[in-house]
């Protein structure tokens, strides 16, 4: 099947699609915030009947958060009658797309996150996060807004593709089931529910079409703005809150001070000495199940034209820094991490009060890398900050959520069609590569569905995720939606 015709629709409708993207965009799906949890839902249902508009059956299932879109496209051969039943000669498959020499229509799961980080600090925005700023920049027009590009913007990605094979082709010619959720930038922690929940209608008879033969994620990067990548890892997470309890009370620092124990100096005492002199994390047992870097992958990184300079310079700095005797690349990609995110505690008013507070609090997070254990490593943190507590301390440890890392296969018929299709959009190869950031669920694919996933982004590394004036650049976003126009295509040739 081409997609000549597909890719055509796409350059000719392209403003339509910034259009259509700007609008979602206006919506301000916080998650993390309850005072947006309308808007969270609002967002949803923007989507849903986005992707009902172009021939899926899509509905919001509740969660116990945020609701999460779950939207199916059965191809009329696949469908057997209703969106729910199939004809049952397309189940067969082994470990191939293939089904016993029959026809099959591939069925993929496309996974995104409608919801995006909090905007502050508002001050260092350019123009208000939730009123999309359309600009000029080196690499042309560029997008700006709170989720241009996390995630809004990707997901957009596959849907404009989707929109573009039935308005130009006729058809989609994949089966897909959509499920773009609201939890991803807080953890996801009801997404295992949710994939529990829904397997059937994903994976066993109920999916649409034909049960699923794997994941496609757009939430990650290219390599530069010519070339493409596809990721074939990512880190995990523990994110945690610390709060240290001392005294029962404020206490004048003149009548207390050096009698007591302070809950900030303690803290941070204690958070000083997380990482030791070579910046490696102290904590016993930490890097048990960490799987070293071999070789191999050392020498593949080492010769990829990685500027490790440009990196640090759009950061502002000049100098590298981490774990001894790891490049930069390792450290990101393949080394695992702790950060303080957040600490806070005593006197933050003006001027100044002599007080030794309460307690004190940190927000704690590692990054994990294969076969490392959320479970193991909190397990561990506790054991060892128990054991640093001085007399007359007390830790509470709050858990706000995990994901374990992931490795996906190489050599996967997708990946094949990947790269296939991200050098037909782009006119380069696509460069294998891992990822320091995490996406919760990802693993859940894997563990809960049996389903491999294929991370292909559009993402640069100066897009500011997370940050004030977060962008994404519309040459980026026409990658992305020729990118999936041209997956779509090939891999319904792979399935017949
Ligand atoms: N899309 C990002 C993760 C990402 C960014 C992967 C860039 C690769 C390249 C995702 O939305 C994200 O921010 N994840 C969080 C997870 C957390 C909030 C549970 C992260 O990595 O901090
Ligand atoms: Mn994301
Ligand atoms: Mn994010």
């Amino acid at each position: 099947m081409s997609a000549s015709a597909v890719l055509e629709h796409l350059e000719r409708n392209f403003d339509q699609s910034v259009n259509r993207l700007v609008e979602w965009l206006r919506i301000p799906s916080v998650s993390t915030d309850p005072a947006f949890k309308a808007e969270c839902r609002r967002a949803a249902q923007w989507l849903a009947d986005d992707l009902a508009s172009i021939g899926f059956t899509a509905e919001l299932r509740e969660t116990k958060g945020h609701p999460v879109v779950l939207a199916r496209h059965a191809t009329p051969r696949g469908r057997g009658g209703s969106l729910r039943g199939r004809g049952g000669s397309l189940r067969g498959r082994g470990g191939s797309l293939r089904g016993r020499g029959e026809a099959r229509v591939p069925h993929l799961l496309f996974y995104g996150h409608y919801d995006v980080q909090p905007p502050d600090p508002l001050d260092l925005w350019d123009s208000p996060p939730f009123e999309p700023a359309i600009v000029d920049g080196p690499h042309g027009r560029r997008l700006i807004a709170r989720g241009a590009v996390d995630d809004k913007g990707q997901v957009m990605t596959f849907v404009e593709a989707c929109r573009a094979w039935r308005d130009a082709a006729g058809s989609i010619p994949c089966d897909i089931t959509c499920v773009i959720e609201g939890e991803e930038e807080c953890g996801s922690v009801n997404m295992h529910q949710f994939l529990k929940d829904a397997k059937e209608e994903i994976v066993g008879a109920a999916a649409p079409g034909s049960p699923c033969d794997f994941a496609v994620v757009s939430d990650t990067g290219m390599w530069d703005i010519d070339t493409p990548a596809i990721t074939y890892a990512l880190r995990g997470l523990v994110y945690l809150e610390v709060i240290l309890h001392g005294p029962s009370r404020d206490l004048h620092s003149g009548l207390y001070g050096g009698c007591v124990p302070n809950p900030i100096n303690e803290l941070a005492r204690i958070l000083a000495t997380i990482h030791d002199a070579d910046r490696r994390i102290a904590i016993p047992g930490f890097y048990d199940d960490v799987r070293p870097l071999t070789a191999g992958e050392r020498a593949e990184w080492a010769a990829l034209d990685f500027d490790e300079k440009a990196f640090l310079s759009e950061a502002g700095l000049a100098q590298g820094y981490g774990e001894k005797g790891y490049s930069l690349l390792e450290r990101q990609w393949a080394r695992p991490t702790c950060d303080v995110n957040g600490i806070k505690g005593g006197y933050q008013g003006q001027g100044a009060k002599t007080v030794i507070p309460s307690s004190a609090s940190a927000k704690v997070s590692f990054r994990l890398v294969p076969d490392q254990d959320p479970r193991r490593v909190v397990e561990a943190f506790r054991r060892w900050i128990n054991a640093q507590l001085a007399p007359g301390c007390r830790v509470e440890i709050i858990d706000h959520g995990s994901g374990r890392p992931c490795l996906t296969p190489i050599d996967h018929p997708a990946m094949s069609a990947a790269r296939a299709a991200l050098k037909e959009a782009m006119g380069r190869d696509a460069v294998l590569i891992r990822s320091g950031g995490s996406i919760p669920i990802v693993e859940g694919f894997k563990s809960n569905l049996g389903l491999e996933t294929l991370l292909i982004g559009f993402g640069l590394s100066d897009d500011r995720v997370h940050s004030p004036n977060e962008k994404f650049e519309l040459k980026c976003f026409r990658a992305g939606q020729r990118s999936h126009a041209s997956l779509l295509g090939r891999l319904a040739s792979l399935g017949g």
